[in-house]
């Protein structure tokens, strides 16, 4: 396990080039397609952060929703994210550290980002997060319901969430996720969290 510090772009980059991407799901993920469908409105502003290989954010350009954007800090997986897209605008995937974040979107979809953050940063994640949401803005995904103080992939529980989110969003669910894929089947959390 690195110490929290190590955890870099660097680190991240490296992972990406060893190939060391357990984390990988190899597809989009439902979750959040059929969500974002189910809206309906094809102008949202849609973000991924923390995308890695950006499934999701291909998959919802590639059906009509031309404001979605991946973002990493790590650039190897943008490259490869491009020689796979090559019709995706690239600076629709922004290579920068999250929390330098300046622009605003209408809908974050959440997926093993928040886990590999430094718990240390998790307040920061949730006012990066309140900051760049247009008012009623909306984070939407899954979060890990399992304890684990040594990550990535750090864990948590549905307690905890409430505790941190409650101040900024309006907890609109945090659930047991019912349509998980068969590898984290009983260990995510789905949240729909609305900026207050
Ligand atoms: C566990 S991976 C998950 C990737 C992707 N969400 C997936 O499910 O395949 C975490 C990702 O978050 C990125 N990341 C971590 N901290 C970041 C930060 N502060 N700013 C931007 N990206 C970050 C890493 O580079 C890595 O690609």
């Amino acid at each position: 396990m690195p110490e929290n510090s190590e955890l870099t772009s660097n680190y991240w980059n490296s992972r990406y080039l060893d190939q060391n991407t357990g984390w990988d799901i190899g597809h989009h993920n439902v979750i959040h397609t059929d969500y974002v469908a189910h809206i309906g409105d094809k102008g949202l502003h849609i973000l991924e952060p923390g995308a890695g290989s950006g499934y999701t954010t291909a998959y919802l350009y590639s059906q009509g929703f031309y404001n979605t954007y991946a973002l990493d800090y790590a650039s190897a997986p943008k490259n490869r994210f491009l020689e796979r897209n090559p019709t995706f605008p690239k600076e629709q995937y922004l290579t920068q550290d999250f929390f330098e974040l300046d622009s605003r979107f209408d809908l974050v979809l959440e997926q093993t980002f928040f886990c590999a953050i430094d718990p240390q940063q998790r307040v920061d994640y949730v006012n990066k997060m309140h900051s760049i949401l247009n008012p009623n803005g909306k984070i939407y995904g899954v979060l890990f319901n399992f304890n684990k103080n040594e990550g990535p992939p750090y864990g948590g529980s549905k307690k905890e969430y409430i505790n941190l989110f409650k101040s900024k969003f309006n907890i609109i669910r945090i659930e047991n996720a019912k349509n998980s894929i068969p590898q984290r089947q009983g260990s995510e959390l789905l949240i729909e969290l609305q900026k207050k």
